[in-house]
């Protein structure tokens, strides 16, 4: 993103909202006007109806496969997401069967995976909504035979309920193969009459196999799985009865886990979120300082800050977000030495006090150079991720412009875990920059072609490798891959933020004694 080119925030935020408007067409007017005409309610309004009035649902990942297999795939073709349920916190896992059958692509599998592992985490019930063709055949590479593919969901539902947490689904049409295990590894089913089905293979793959015709209602509906096999438990009349069985399951929980009241009095920031977006400019290489984002996130805008006179770069801190403690750090420049040390030493602090840590990340990096790595900077800058990696409070990231190199590790990028990562519709993740990444790939052709160097040839790879990393580096790329778990907008953050802090608030705590190594 260059200054000249940079678009204001109120554009960004405008082409945010017009890719979730569009995601929320699901397959089309067309297949959405079938499914209503076989008596099937659409996916999210099934969310709608099977949570509490007034729940609020925060949705994950929404823009997964956004931009992927010509742009036919919305949200993966599942939501995913999480509200309250008779009071109690649940995963919603829903499958949209207008795209593509609810068969399951890459991202679904992902956003799957993703969801179910938000719930073993935070130990909330899994109430699976299940319309869904199993893999999508013809990307069946991508989706069946690894770890963390299909294979991988239902061993976490296998482990979930042997964990306690409640694994209960819904099926609303035809669940074929991997479609079939979700209900058949669930601890009760629900099924819609004439609609629902459950068989492992679906009357073509029974012809093909023993060449046997029969019709899909005889072979795998809701009154001969209720009444012949067992499988489901309940056979409901429609759609909306289902729901309600649902819900009243999830009633008989015998240990409802409710949320936890924050600690303290939640109070609204003295400075108005709403300018967060006047204050963040779009372009990365512009500085601003991150105690004016801090402001407009925290209760009454309050902040207490560490070491502020010692490795100013990275800002820490305590604060408090709709009343629950939270220790942040955000970037205020290059991450050095001293900024490093402070980071694990404040992490220490939060890890000691049992206060959940908030990275706010926009980073370029650790300093480089012949005096960085003098100083050390390769060790100081480990001490951070070392502390990110080993802290046992819960961790949260939002990328709030930039997340490159090991500043992303060092801020509790993807791979450090953090219970949610949520970006900013201006955010950047790359290894580096588009600039920098075409002076490195360029100046490391030249150095292999030892002088004989085609300027043309160095001049189309400088152009290829800018085009790469613009590309790859864009918020719209990542998050269609589930790198994070969605685009917020600023504003909204906070109120995000307090949702995700209520559902770890209350957890147990590891009375493991917990040392400060003053770093
Ligand atoms: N793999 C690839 N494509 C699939 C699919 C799958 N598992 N399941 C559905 N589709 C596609 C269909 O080909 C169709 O694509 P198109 O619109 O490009 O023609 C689209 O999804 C919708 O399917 P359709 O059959 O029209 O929807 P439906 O609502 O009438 O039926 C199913 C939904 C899931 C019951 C039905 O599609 C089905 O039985 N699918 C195959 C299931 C299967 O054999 N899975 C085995 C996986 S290992």
């Amino acid at each position: 993103m260059t200054g000249s080119r940079s678009p204001s925030f109120a554009a960004l935020i405008e082409t945010l909202r017009g890719h979730h408007q569009a995601m929320l067409a699901g397959g089309g007017a067309a297949l959405v006007a079938r499914h209503r005409a076989r008596g099937k309610i659409p996916v999210r309004d099934r969310i709608d109806l099977l949570l509490d009035p007034g729940s609020p649902f925060l949705e994950l990942s929404p823009l997964a496969a956004h931009g992927l297999y010509g742009g036919d795939v919305m949200s993966a073709g599942i939501v995913t997401g999480i509200g309250l349920v008779q009071d109690t916190p649940c995963m919603v896992i829903a499958n949209d069967a207008t795209v593509k059958g609810g068969s399951f692509f890459a991202e679904t599998v992902k956003k799957h995976l993703r969801a179910q592992e938000i719930a073993g985490e935070h130990r909330l019930p899994c109430l699976y909504l299940v319309d869904c063709g199993g893999a999508f055949l013809p990307e069946q590479d991508r989706v069946f035979p690894d770890r963390d593919h299909f294979g991988g969901s239902f061993y976490n539902q296998c482990r979930l309920s042997a964990a306690g947490i409640p694994q209960i689904s819904a099926v609303f049409g035809g669940c074929t193969a991997g479609g079939a295990y979700i209900p058949a590894l669930s601890d009760e089913v629900v099924m819609v009459r004439g609609t629902g089905r459950i068989h492992l293979g679906g009357p073509p793959i029974v012809k093909a196999a023993i060449n046997e015709i029969v019709e899909g209602e005889v072979l795998g509906g809701a009154d001969m799985h209720t009444t012949v096999s067992g499988v489901s438990d309940h056979v409901a009349a429609d759609e909306t009865e289902a729901i309600g069985r649902l819900r009243e399951i999830v009633r008989g929980f015998g240990d409802l886990r409710r949320i936890a009241p924050p600690p303290f009095a939640p109070a609204p920031p003295a400075a108005d979120p709403a300018e967060l977006t006047d204050i963040v400019p779009t372009d990365l290489k512009k500085p601003y300082d991150v105690r004016q984002v801090i402001a407009r996130m925290v209760d009454a805008s309050a902040f207490q800050e560490f070491k502020p006179a010692y490795g100013a770069s990275l800002v820490c801190g305590f604060a408090r977000i709709h009343g629950h403690p939270v220790g942040i750090l955000a970037n205020n420049g290059v991450l050095f030495s001293e900024s490093s040390v402070k980071g694990a030493h404040f992490i220490e602090l939060c890890d000691q006090r049992h206060i959940p840590l908030l990275f706010l990340q926009n980073i370029t990096g650790f300093m480089v150079g012949t005096e960085a790595e003098r100083a050390g900077i390769a060790k100081h800058s480990a001490k951070l991720v070392y502390a990110v990696s080993n802290a046992r409070v819960p961790k949260y990231t939002v990328i709030v412009g930039g997340s490159y190199g090991a500043g992303n590790y060092g801020m509790c990028g993807r791979g450090f875990r953090p219970r949610f990562l949520f970006a900013w519709p201006n955010a950047r993740i790359a290894t580096m920059s588009p600039e920098v990444a075409a002076t490195v790939v360029t100046e490391l052709r030249r150095q292999s072609l030892k002088g004989a160097a085609d300027e043309e040839a160095i001049a189309a790879l400088d152009r290829k490798t800018r085009a790469q990393f613009e590309e790859q580096s864009d918020p719209y790329f990542a998050t269609a891959r589930l790198w994070d778990d969605g685009i917020i907008e600023p504003a909204q953050t906070r109120d995000v933020l307090g949702l995700c802090l209520a559902l770890a608030a209350g957890e147990p705590r590891d009375p493991a004694p917990r040392p400060v190594y003053r770093m």
